[in-house]
């Protein structure tokens, strides 16, 4: 498709997205990030996506999990609210009585068949904004009927193994880009494909990542990806601010941290650590 544009995305392109803070802001100002995932074994994906979003500025974050989940989130993380699933391993039903600005689903969350069942009912009636990760894009891509009821500029941030469940096998990276557009259109989404030079494809146009580095291929880092996303959204950014400023900003922090932790040392929990000087970087 000759009509497609490729924009590199670069300080300068997501400086004009940054918003400040006003000086009479309050917590409710910066939104409220519902993070919805786990499974026994997997509550770390969890806790890394929560606070990413309270790193990315949101004001409130709450965590969804399995029972299981409860004792280690609030001992380790007192910043986040913390809601159970009635199953102690997997999430079995997706219900809760707060009224989040975004949620941000998957993390972590598994594959189990009641889980897949509690996705099913959950997708058909929620209309809140939506970052979908990890398992929750596997459940989607064994249950493709569930695409029509995501919500309009729903994000999608598929690796590529989570990707090729998503539109099927790829002949090379134009058809790869060529079935991706094709997907998000159908369906009104936005897809971040992730990768060393990650892309966000929305209405037909690319946006292409100039920030991270191999530091990032350590397990943990797509999970903070989520919650930085989910943390922008509830702050007010649009699906495509969100997406590009979310995904410079976590670049970038890898980028700063290998500074100091280098190559090999850099862990997931860095990468939340660094988005300060991110930020700080921008100006
Ligand atoms: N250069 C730059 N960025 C990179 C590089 C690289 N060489 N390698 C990885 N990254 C970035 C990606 O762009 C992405 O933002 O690191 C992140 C990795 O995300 P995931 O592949 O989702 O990895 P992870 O967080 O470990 O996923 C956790 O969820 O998606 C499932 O199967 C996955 O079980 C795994 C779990
Ligand atoms: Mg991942």
């Amino acid at each position: 498709n000759t009509e497609t544009v490729a924009h590199i995305l670069g300080k300068l392109d997501v400086l004009p997205m940054y918003k400040q803070r006003d000086k009479f802001s309050h917590k409710g100002t910066f939104g409220h990030g519902l993070i919805i995932g786990g499974s026994y074994g997997k509550i770390g994906a969890v806790q890394l996506a929560s606070r990413a979003v309270l790193a990315a500025g949101a004001g409130l974050v709450t965590a969804y999990v399995p029972t299981c989940g409860y004792v280690p989130l609030q001992s380790a993380f007192p910043e986040a609210m913390v809601i159970t699933d009635a199953d102690d391993k997997h999430i079995s039903a997706i219900n809760f009585e707060i009224t989040p600005t975004v949620i941000g689903l998957g993390v972590g969350i598994g594959t189990d068949k009641k889980t897949g069942d509690a996705l099913e009912a959950f997708l058909k009636t929620n209309t809140t904004p939506l970052v979908l990760d990890a398992d929750g894009l596997n459940i989607i891509s064994k249950n493709k009927n569930l695409l029509v009821h995501l919500p309009a500029d729903t994000i999608l941030t598929p690796h590529p193994k989570e990707l090729e469940r998503l539109i099927g096998v790829w002949e090379d990276d134009f058809d790869k880009l060529e079935k991706t557009k094709a997907f998000a259109e159908k369906y009104k989404i936005l897809v971040l494909i992730k990768g060393a030079n990650s892309i966000a494809v929305y209405q037909n146009k690319l946006y292409i990542n100039s920030t991270g580095n191999p530091g990032l291929a350590t397990g943990g880092t797509g999970d903070v990806l989520t919650g930085v996303i989910t943390g922008l959204l509830a702050q007010g950014y649009s699906a495509l601010e969100a997406t590009c400023f979310g995904m410079y900003l976590h670049g970038k922090s890898a980028d700063l941290a290998v500074e100091t932790k280098g190559y090999q040392s850099l862990i997931a929990s860095d990468v939340i650590t660094y988005l300060a000087d991110a930020y700080l970087d921008l100006f």
